[in-house]
């Protein structure tokens, strides 16, 4: 009987990284097929001010996604067993709605994406492999830490968005419900919880990205 299973060499591997950059940082997102929530929701009159800071904060949640990309794509790449390689792998898939619903947002908007999105994918996908690296536990715990603090920033941009401003704000109303389920799953399955001062770390980084995104 012939072995059929192809097995990947380190130059395999790497060509698949660029390749999955080049797709979520410039390709168009493959969805899971859900219809965006904006989808028939009535626009409202935006100021000029409020529109762009809307495109900006909507730029953040788009850079977010392509972290999320990166971090769930990177841990699947190092995750133990099977079974949280293809939950890592339905997470990345579910998280591409995400991210197109980000994108189409930012377009009606009139903004435009974060120029560093490449840096931020590739750090992203480095630092989740780095966490699949350490053990299921750790890696599930990461992303059950990272989607709790994900759901509390999303409930602070709807904080600061107009109710004028429907499409956003169903946008982001579903994609925050879909966080805590994926936080929920992770902790489900077994995920540790991190150590405080990894905790603060992750705040720390994530606030200075999304200072960084509002303006590049
Ligand atoms: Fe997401
Ligand atoms: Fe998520």
């Amino acid at each position: 009987m012939s072995d059929t299973t192809r097995h990947y060499n380190a130059t395999d591997r790497c060509l698949s990284v660029i390749d999955q950059v080049l797709q979520t940082v410039f390709g168009q997102p493959q969805t899971t097929g859900r219809k965006n929530p904006a989808q028939g929701i009535p626009e409202g009159h935006l100021t000029t001010a409020e529109r762009e800071h809307h495109a900006r904060l909507m730029r953040i949640n788009h850079a977010g996604e392509i972290c999320a990309q990166g971090l769930y794509q990177g841990q699947a790449l190092t995750a133990r067993s099977s079974t949280t390689q293809s939950a890592m792998q339905q997470a990345a898939a579910e998280e591409s709605d995400h991210l197109a619903w980000c994108d189409q947002r930012i377009r009606q908007l009139g903004g435009r994406h974060s120029y560093l999105n490449p840096l931020w994918f590739i750090g992203s996908f480095a630092l989740g492999a780095g966490a699949g690296a350490l053990g299921d536990r750790w890696s599930l715990g990461f992303v059950a830490e990272t989607e709790r603090q994900v759901e509390g920033h999303l409930g602070r941009h709807l904080a600061q968005i107009t109710p004028k401003d429907q499409p956003t704000h169903h946008i982001l109303t579903q994609m925050q419900a879909d966080e805590a389920t994926h936080g929920m799953a992770a902790h489900t399955q077994g995920g540790a919880e991190l150590p405080l001062p990894v905790q603060l770390a992750m705040q720390a980084a994530s606030r200075l990205m999304t200072h960084t995104v509002y303006y590049c």
